[in-house]
């Protein structure tokens, strides 16, 4: 038994607490930001809106604060989405033992100064020299894993022995979990697989789609190279795992079928998707200063082409892919 703080009470990481408290874990649940996500939370019924279930009564919540940071817990979860990542990095300076945090964030950052792409542990790890992180990342649609249905997933430390011992205190006999040592690799392919899904819906047909999909695996592969991760890894729950799902369904694809219909983003996000988050997008113009000017459009054309079509508000060119 093991007293797990979550940080981030949106879709993921309430969904996450269901296993842990199923492992008898002591689990608090803290929210930094969203209003919405406090009331569903401190609320009797602890109806989750996004979820659309009552989270377990023995979730217990705790307003953010930074003296929370300083209690003792034997994991921190970080379930925030990626424009929370610079704040909770500057929060976790606060950490006085080094307590093990787990991080469920998918995406990249810029580094302006350095002119460099970071993973999120880079992030965390630059205002946190000794932080002792993991990273959970793989397919995983928090409505499914909120109700129990079977899912797999991975998670990554240099210290495949770390990784072990935080995969005991979470899994299920429905949440399994596998392992990897390549925590770039990991990182990079569930980042970018939110692009290459905008991608693959883009498709207009199931034919091209896949046509889309084999070529989205060789891009994902140069870009895990590219950024010192293990090529294998794009082949792992991280990679063409997590890109499946993606595709198969979800805001990143939907998004890329209009824009695939050829409507460009600002106009089909106005049109059909006024109050979805596109992670896919976010991490796009995230990264697009860096990609567009270190990588040849040769390697990568699939995403050069995304990139552009993004930042300059244009049609996407479906017949350069
Ligand atoms: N590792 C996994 O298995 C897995 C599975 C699904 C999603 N995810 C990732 O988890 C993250 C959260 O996804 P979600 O579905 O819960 O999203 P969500 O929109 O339901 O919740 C977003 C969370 O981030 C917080 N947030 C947003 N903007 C913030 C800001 N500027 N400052 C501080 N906090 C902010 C919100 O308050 C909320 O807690 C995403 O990065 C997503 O890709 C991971």
């Amino acid at each position: 038994m093991a007293k797990i703080l979550v940080i981030g009470g949106g879709a993921m990481g309430s969904a996450f607490t269901i296993p842990c408290l199923e492992n008898k874990n002591i689990v608090t649940i803290t929210e930094p930001y969203s209003k919405k996500f406090i009331n569903n939370l401190k609320s009797k019924k602890k109806f989750h809106s996004a979820l659309k279930i009552k989270l377990p009564k023995k979730l217990k919540f705790r307003k953010f604060s930074k003296e929370l940071l300083k209690e003792k817990f034997n994991l921190i979860v970080i379930a925030l989405s990626l424009p929370g990542i610079n704040f909770i990095s500057e929060e976790l300076k606060n950490l006085k033992n080094n307590v093990p945090i787990l991080v469920l964030t998918k995406g990249l950052k810029y580094d302006k100064r350095k002119n460099k792409i970071l993973t999120i542990s880079e992030q965390i790890l630059k205002n946190n020299k000794a932080k002792n992180i993991s990273v959970l990342k793989g397919p995983c649609l928090a409505k499914e894993l909120a109700r129990k249905q079977k899912t797999k997933v991975i998670i990554a430390n240099k210290n495949i022995q770390i990784a072990k011992k935080i995969g005991k205190l979470i899994s299920t006999k429905y949440y399994l979990i596998e392992y990897s040592k390549d925590i770039i690799g990991v990182e990079i392919c569930s980042a970018i697989k939110n692009i290459y899904a905008m991608i693959i819906g883009a498709g207009q047909s199931l034919n091209m789609s896949s046509s889309l999909f084999q070529k989205s695996l060789i891009e994902m592969k140069y870009l895990t190279k590219y950024f010192k991760g293990k090529e294998i890894t794009v082949e792992s729950l991280a990679g063409v795992g997590d890109l499946y799902v993606s595709a198969a369904g979800g805001r990143n694809s939907k998004m890329g079928s209009f824009l695939g219909k050829g409507f460009t983003f600002k106009k089909a996000k106005k049109k059909f998707m006024p109050n979805d988050t596109v992670e896919g997008e976010q991490l796009a113009k995230e990264i697009a200063p860096f990609i567009l000017k270190k990588i040849k459009i040769k390697k990568i054309p699939l995403m050069v082409n995304l990139l552009r079509s993004l930042l300059k508000n244009k049609k996407l060119n479906l017949k350069k892919l």
